[in-house]
């Protein structure tokens, strides 16, 4: 069955960016890790990443009418989009937010996430484990 793992601003620039808080694997290592976890689980991984709020919505849309379950780590967009979460609200197959760094730890305005009340579940703070999890949530709510 295909995944989305679906990634939102900054995030393309893992490895370099704030390393102390989002660790030296980069992007590509995200993708390739994904991937492998999505074979042995049965799944055809998909991850993709963009910076623009309007392209990760069209993504969203697509999932619903494809009923594709999404792993989404919806970066800063996580605590401001209502557009995002709209589009989270229209999921037909489970939704999981993830968070590499552990949001609630941090500084206020990254305590509220928006996305979080619409998905099925969240897993933050477990650095590129979150992503595992994540994937290791779908496959036990047997989407595959
Ligand atoms: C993040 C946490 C967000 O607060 C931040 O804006 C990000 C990454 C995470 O994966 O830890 O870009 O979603």
């Amino acid at each position: 069955r295909r995944v989305l793992v679906l990634n939102g601003p900054n995030l393309g620039r893992l490895g370099s960016r704030e390393p102390e808080k989002y660790g030296t694997a980069s992007y590509d290592e995200l993708v390739k890790r994904c991937e492998l976890l999505g074979l042995e689980l049965g799944f055809s991984v998909e991850v993709r990443q963009t910076d623009d709020e309007a392209e990760l919505v069209g993504w969203l849309h697509r999932a619903a009418d494809e009923s594709t379950p999404v792993v989404l780590n919806p970066a800063a967009f996580t605590h401001y989009s209502y557009a995002l979460r709209d589009a989270c609200a229209q999921l037909t197959a489970p939704l999981i937010e993830v968070h590499i760094s552990n949001p609630a730890a941090r500084e206020e305005f990254r305590h509220t996430s928006v996305v979080a009340a619409v998905a099925t579940g969240s897993i933050a703070g477990f650095g590129l484990g979150s992503y595992d999890l994540a994937l290791r949530a779908l496959a036990g709510l047997a989407v595959a």
